[in-house]
């Protein structure tokens, strides 16, 4: 971050407004549009399908990820949603070098970083930091809260010598909320969304430049869901980060996001500007995800169209031809079997100035708004999320009185 953690009781000012209700929108920030700070293009990920203990026969290929293209922005939020199994934490790993890329290329400023090795990738990788999806297994039980954000310190010595690491840790533990005095306490002795601050602040340690957040909040009851949103939103302001956020759900990705790509099947079917997506969407897989979102306002909820998808997704290991989705449109013609649609402009839209002309794979792409705008300003949570508090009870205890299970493993955060 281009700051460093210091100034307390401006973070804590801040950590106050992490508790105050969502904002809006965040189209048209300064951030939206401009120079890319990453290109993903053509992102492919295949893993082999095989059979067999002892001797292993590959018998197909699992096609996660299968031709991903996107730009982000410095200090822009790109969410990405899809149903589970389309390939949204491959493409997480892969930007983060925890997977290597079957095909295609991540640029980071310009350069191409897919393939380093050796210094270059340290030095890349600590720009890129990740956030994971469940905080009660992705922080080593078995590790103080100090250990655990200080340890990419034992990596990286040059962002924080021996003698100043405590100090660090502090100032990470206060920019996200927490008594510094906990330093010492263990994962166990903090709620879900606690643990998920103890997470972000470990991404936050090497000082990075963008953020992929894979389901940052899916994992945590509702109740606190849009506190942790808020806190990435304020970290975003203060320190000009950019983000890749996946979710599942759109009306968590709608709150963060400045642009959202809608995964299915191992690629991105439509992408573009939250207005766009939501107000304008031309896919009919969009359309369908649009018509599940929570719509709080009654009055909204009865003009919200509701479209039932037919049918599980296909397997990756083998799908459809043609337009992935077709197994499952219900406008699907002969030519989605025989033809891929293209992620682009659809022709109809390309003579036009509507918020319709975005990228959108379908051969039949159509505007249709699903739910009317007014019915998507609120997010599961928000009302209820004044209620998390710092980690002010004492050891051992849910300090927020949220009920998360405890930690189940020793996974610890990569
Ligand atoms: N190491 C692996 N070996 C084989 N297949 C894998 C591997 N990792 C992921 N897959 C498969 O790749 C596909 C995409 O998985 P991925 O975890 O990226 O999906 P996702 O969108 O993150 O799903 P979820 O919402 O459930 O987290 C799935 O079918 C999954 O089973
Ligand atoms: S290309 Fe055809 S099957 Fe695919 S989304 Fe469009 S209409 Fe449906
Ligand atoms: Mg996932």
């Amino acid at each position: 971050m281009h700051a460093d953690h210091s100034g307390r009781e401006e973070a804590r000012e801040e950590g106050e407004k992490a508790r105050a209700p969502l904002a809006t929108s965040r189209a048209g920030s300064a951030a939206a549009g401009g120079e890319p700070i990453l290109e993903v293009r053509d992102l492919v990920k295949h893993y082999p399908l095989t059979q067999g203990i002892v001797i292993k026969k590959q018998i197909g290929t699992v096609k996660a990820v299968d031709g991903v293209s996107f730009d982000l922005a410095a200090g822009e939020t790109l969410g990405i949603v899809g149903e589970s199994g389309c390939g949204k934490s491959t493409v997480a790993k892969m930007l983060v070098h925890l997977e290597q890329p079957t095909a295609g290329a991540i640029k980071y400023k310009g350069e191409d970083i897919t393939r380093l090795s050796g210094r270059a990738l340290k030095a890349v990788r600590r720009n890129i930091q990740m956030v994971f999806q469940d905080p009660y297994t992705s922080l080593n039980p078995r590790m103080t809260v100090g250990d655990i954000i200080g340890e990419p310190y034992e990596i990286h010595p040059e962002v924080a010598p021996k003698g100043e690491r405590r100090r660090k840790v502090q100032d990470l533990l206060d920019v996200v909320g927490l008594n510094p005095e906990y330093i010492n306490r263990y994962p166990h002795q903090f709620s879900g969304g606690q643990r998920q601050r103890i997470g972000i602040a470990r991404g936050l340690a090497l000082n990075p430049e963008i953020i992929v957040a894979d389901e940052p909040v899916s994992a945590l009851d509702v109740s606190v869901q849009a506190q942790v949103v808020n806190l990435l939103d304020r970290l975003q302001a203060e320190f000009g980060l950019a983000y890749v956020f996946i979710a599942h759900d759109l009306s968590i990705v709608r709150h963060i996001s400045d642009r959202v790509g809608v995964m299915y099947l191992g690629r991105i079917v439509e992408i573009g500007s939250d207005e766009q997506i939501y107000e304008h969407p031309t896919h009919p897989y969009t359309q369908a995800l649009l018509s599940a979102v929570p719509v709080p306002d009654p009055a909204a909820r009865e003009h919200r169209e509701r479209i039932i998808l037919h049918g599980d997704v296909p397997s990756p290991a083998n799908p459809p031809s043609g337009c992935r989705f077709r197994t499952r449109c219900w406008k699907a013609q002969e030519r989605c079997e025989l033809e891929v649609p293209l992620l682009a402009v659809p022709a109809v839209f390309r003579l036009t100035e509507s918020p319709a002309g975005h990228d959108s794979a379908c051969h039949f792409a159509e505007e249709k708004q699903v739910v009317p705008p007014e019915g998507l300003l609120e997010m599961p949570g928000e009302t209820a999320g004044e209620t998390e508090t710092e980690a002010e009870g004492g050891p051992s205890q849910d300090v927020d009185g949220e009920n998360g299970p405890a930690p189940s493993g020793s996974t610890r955060a990569g």
